[in-house]
């Protein structure tokens, strides 16, 4: 017998994808239209848990100590809806996240929050779900989620078909990585919200970008060549391919009707700070995701010469490494 009332806590860590996830082919079961590969973060962390509330008529939902309300709370509240489904169990529950993120870098990610969601989540409702499992239930919550699963470096995969099919097929899974010393300089221009989210951008570009097949299959192409770049642990051409698939996302956005921008003026001196380290014989390349903020690759000895190069125009700066995969508080269910 379940006790009545089961508690779990999990953290998990963002991810930088350096092939990127842009664009649904499903948009109800979060299936992508390509592969893509991240690396997952030692900052930033997301803690999360969740208590069944037999009592309570609906969830109830806290970020960083304030009541999620409106958009937010409908997303945890349908994601539990899944959680619960799949465990044939019909209770409420009190949802606590926290993220160490500091408030106002524009830098919360979705990806550590469903990543943390789906693990406690599945824990406190009395699922065993082994790493694939989880990984397709936190691609639900949020489609970059799903690489926060694992540490280190993910592939995502797309799948293949439509429905149940695609669905079973379409998660990520750790990428076998040579020797590759690697730290993120994460540059941040501006901390303030989005224009437009990165579901509805991504939306836009799919259904009016000309650019955006093109790039879809010139991404296909970019993965190939970064699993041979990472196997050889070669960090040049690691960040030579992040860099231009990064830029080939943004160009999609830009033709987009109307445009999606998010990169600024600050953004572009960022870029700028990052080709003069490379003639300064720095091996530094640039990745933006759907913000104006740069995360610079770099080898960690690098790391600082970096920080001191892009700091001007920039309001914060942090050094990210590799980090682990999601994992549940020991002791944190009951
Ligand atoms: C630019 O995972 O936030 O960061 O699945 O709609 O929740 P939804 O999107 P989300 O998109 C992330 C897009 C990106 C690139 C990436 O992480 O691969």
């Amino acid at each position: 017998m379940l006790p009545e009332q089961l508690c779990a806590t999990a953290v998990a860590h963002p991810n930088i994808a350096l092939i990127k996830y842009w664009g649904k082919r499903d948009e109800q079961l979060v299936l992508p239209a390509a592969d893509s590969l991240s690396m997952t973060l030692d900052v930033f962390s997301t803690t999360t848990t969740v208590r069944l509330d037999p009592a309570a008529s609906g969830d109830h939902v806290t970020l960083n100590g304030a009541a999620a309300t409106g958009e937010p709370h409908r997303r945890v509240a349908a994601f539990l809806d899944l959680v619960r489904d799949r465990a044939g169990r019909s209770e409420a529950a009190v949802v606590d996240t926290r993220n160490t993120v500091p408030t106002g870098a524009g830098l919360a990610s979705s990806a550590s929050g469903f990543a943390a969601l789906a693990l406690a989540a599945s824990a406190a409702y009395g699922l065993t779900l082994r790493d694939t499992e989880l990984s397709r239930l936190a691609r639900r919550g949020s489609g970059s989620a799903s690489r926060s699963v694992f540490g280190g470096f993910a592939l995502w995969r797309a799948g293949e078909g439509a429905g149940a099919e695609g669905d079973m097929s379409s998660y990520a899974e750790p990428v076998p990585v040579g020797n590759l010393d690697v730290s993120l300089v994460i540059a941040v221009v501006d901390a303030g919200p989005k224009a437009i989210s990165s579901r509805a951008a991504m939306r836009r570009t799919v259904d009016t970008s000309p650019l955006y097949r093109p790039w879809v299959e010139s991404s296909r192409a970019d993965l190939d060549d970064m699993r041979g770049a990472l196997e050889r642990g070669d960090l040049e051409a690691v960040g030579e391919i992040a860099e231009r698939n990064a830029l080939g996302m943004h160009a999609t956005m830009l033709a987009a009707r109307p445009a999606v921008r998010y990169l600024s003026p600050a953004t572009l001196t960022v870029l700028d700070s990052v080709s003069q380290l490379r003639r300064d014989g720095i091996a530094a390349y640039a990745t933006m995701d759907a913000g104006p903020n740069v995360k610079v690759l770099c080898r960690s000895s690098d790391a600082e010469r970096v920080v001191r190069a892009v700091r001007s125009g920039t309001s914060q700066t942090f050094v990210a490494r590799l980090g682990p995969g999601a994992s549940l508080r020991p002791g944190a269910v009951g």
